[in-house]
This record gives C-alpha cells, sequence and structure tokens, in this order.
C-alpha cells in the first residue's frame, strides 16, 4: 500500500472566516495505479493534492504515506518525506525563468546529499526520459509550452519518486500538446510509476485506470474509469458526435454528386455543423445514466 488516507478535513482559517475545503476525505492509492481525480472548481481537488504531496498538512485525520505516517509531521520532515517520495507537477510548470533545463531539473537533487554527486548525469537521464536530451541548455523561455511541461515532469522525476502528483498539468496547454503530455504519464505508468492527476476534461481522465470524483470536500464517487457512469456517458456522447461527424462527411460527399434524400436537420454545411456542434456539447451531469450500457 502506497496512500492511505483516513477521514482527512483541512479547514482554512481566512480572518474571522473558515472554510471546509476537505470535509471527510477517505482514500487508498497503490503502487503503480494511475487516478485521475476530477470535480468542479472549488471542490476541494488542489487541497486534496497539497496534502497528499506533502505541501500542506490536514486538519484532521490520518495521511500514512509508505508506511509512514505523515499527517502530524513537524515541517522539517514534511520537507524531508516530500523530497523522497514526491514528484510534483503543477499546470503554471513553475520553472526558474533564467536557469536552463538542465538546472532546474537538477534543482530537487540540491537537497539529497546523496545524490548531489553524479546529479548533472541524474538530470540528463530525466530529460531524456521526457524527450528533451537534445534541449538541456534551453531556457524555459526558449521552449514551447508542452517542452515547459515535459522539463516540469522531468524535475519531478529526477529523485525516483514513488508517486508522481499533477495538478491540471495540461491546463495550459492546447489539445494536441495535451495528448503528447498524456502519453508521457501513460508511458511512465506503464514503467511501474504511480500517477495521480487532477484534470477538468473527461478525455484526459479517461486514460486513467480510476477517477476519483470530488463534490464540496468529499468524494463523491471513485471508480475504475471503464465502470464510472459518469465517464461511459461522456464516450456514448462521443461516439454520437463521431457518427453524426461521419454521416455528415458522407452527406457532402454525396451532394458533390447526384442529390440525396437528407435528413431534414442536415440541409446545408452550415446547419449542418451547428447539428454535430449541439451534439457534442457537454451535457449536464448525472442528467441521464440510463444509455450506459453500449459503452466501448
Ligand atoms: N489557501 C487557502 N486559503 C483559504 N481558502 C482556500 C485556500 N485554498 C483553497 N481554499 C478554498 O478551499 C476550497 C477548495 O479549493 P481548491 O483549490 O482545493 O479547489 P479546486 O477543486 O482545486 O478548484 P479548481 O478546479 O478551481 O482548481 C475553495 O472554496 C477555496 O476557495
Ligand atoms: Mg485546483
Amino acid at each position: 500500500m502506497t496512500i492511505r488516507l483516513s477521514s482527512i478535513q483541512k479547514i482554512y482559517k481566512v480572518g474571522v472566516e473558515r472554510v471546509h475545503a476537505l470535509r471527510g476525505v477517505d482514500l487508498s492509492i497503490s503502487k503503480g495505479e494511475f487516478v485521475a481525480i476530477m470535480g468542479s472548481s472549488g471542490s476541494g481537488k488542489s487541497t486534496l493534492m497539497n496534502i497528499l504531496g506533502c505541501l500542506d498538512r490536514p486538519s484532521k485525520g490520518e495521511y500514512v504515506l509508505n508506511g509512514k505516517p505523515v499527517a502530524k509531521m513537524g515541517a522539517a520532515a514534511l520537507a524531508e518525506v516530500r523530497n523522497q517520495e514526491i514528484g510534483f507537477v503543477f499546470q503554471s510548470f513553475e520553472l526558474l525563468p533564467r536557469s536552463t533545463a538542465l538546472q532546474n531539473v537538477m534543482l530537487p537533487l540540491i537537497y539529497s546529499p546523496k545524490r548531489w554527486m553524479g546529479a548533472r548525469k541524474r538530470a540528463r537521464g530525466a530529460l531524456d526520459r521526457v524527450g528533451l536530451g537534445e534541449r538541456v541548455k534551453h531556457r524555459p523561455n526558449q521552449l514551447s509550452g508542452g517542452q515547459r511541461q515535459r522539463v516540469a515532469i522531468a524535475r519531478a522525476l529526477v529523485n525516483e519518486p514513488s508517486i508522481l502528483l499533477a495538478d491540471e498539468p495540461t491546463g495550459n496547454l492546447d489539445s494536441k500538446t495535451s495528448e503528447e503530455i498524456i502519453a508521457l504519464f501513460k508511458q511512465l505508468h506503464a514503467d511501474g510509476q504511480t500517477i495521480v492527476i487532477v484534470t477538468h476534461e473527461e478525455d484526459i481522465a479517461g486514460h486513467a485506470e480510476r477517477i476519483v470524483r470530488l463534490k464540496d470536500g468529499r468524494v463523491m464517487s471513485d471508480r475504475k474509469t471503464t465502470e464510472d457512469p459518469i465517464h461511459r456517458e461522456y464516450l456514448d456522447r462521443m461516439a454520437v458526435a463521431a457518427a453524426d461527424m461521419a454521416k455528415h462527411d458522407a452527406v457532402s460527399a454525396a451532394s458533390n454528386g447526384a442529390p440525396l434524400a437528407v435528413a431534414p436537420e442536415v440541409r446545408g454545411h452550415g446547419e449542418a455543423k451547428v447539428t454535430v456542434a449541439t451534439t457534442a456539447a457537454p451535457q449536464p451531469v448525472g442528467a441521464k445514466t440510463g444509455n450506459t450500457g453500449g459503452a466501448a
């Protein structure tokens, strides 16, 4: 067992006000799992990630990480655990702007006297692993967004953490680059890395094995991705949209030749596009859960 959270609560105090960000979260994550955490804005995802990543402590509850109870550790001990066990990737990369890719990746090794010997070689190895072996001397502003995130992932991996945590790692990337980054996570997972990512995007979450959904600081559902009704409904919607798109393409192709009996809602190109877009648009979550049987 890698991670066990029991009855975790987090209360933030802002002036006289108290914000109850987590209201009793139970969560276990085993070695080698790939988990996606989802939930609307403010549901507590980042709060949970910060606790998982030992960046912050819970107000109440137990957290056992690789056999160590970390919930009540002092700041120095917590930093030590963080350095040894955790790799963290952020939406905004958080790279040092004036340092090269190699220097950025070497940074976590500074705190590890054992590993500072050979740090350069280790960092190069991590950059190779994320496909950036050719960019070691580039500074962040000389790299694309996807490459910056790869540097951040290499930095997270350089200490060989038992868990890789990523809070919206594709939030600042276009969809093609997001796919590349998620493919990298899948590769790392295939190599045995335990991974937890936060995402707002159902298609990104679909690459994980398990989806944990938060709502108002509580776990609303925790299922295998293939058994998650919301995800299955999303896949059904995508399949319908793809079929509509294919129908539209067939109609367009045919209308270039002989006229064809066209479905009433698909009269012209412009209207047909609207039809497809409407079908693909997200529907309210949980509006209907009955037709999930045909999901891939
Ligand atoms: N440092 C803080 N001080 C006070 N309140 C906070 C702090 N961080 C988060 N909160 C509050 O805790 C709740 C959960 O915030 P959190 O950042 O965990 O949400 P989230 O699910 O990550 O949202 P998003 O999808 O927008 O990133 C919110 O109501 C937020 O306002
Ligand atoms: Mg967040």
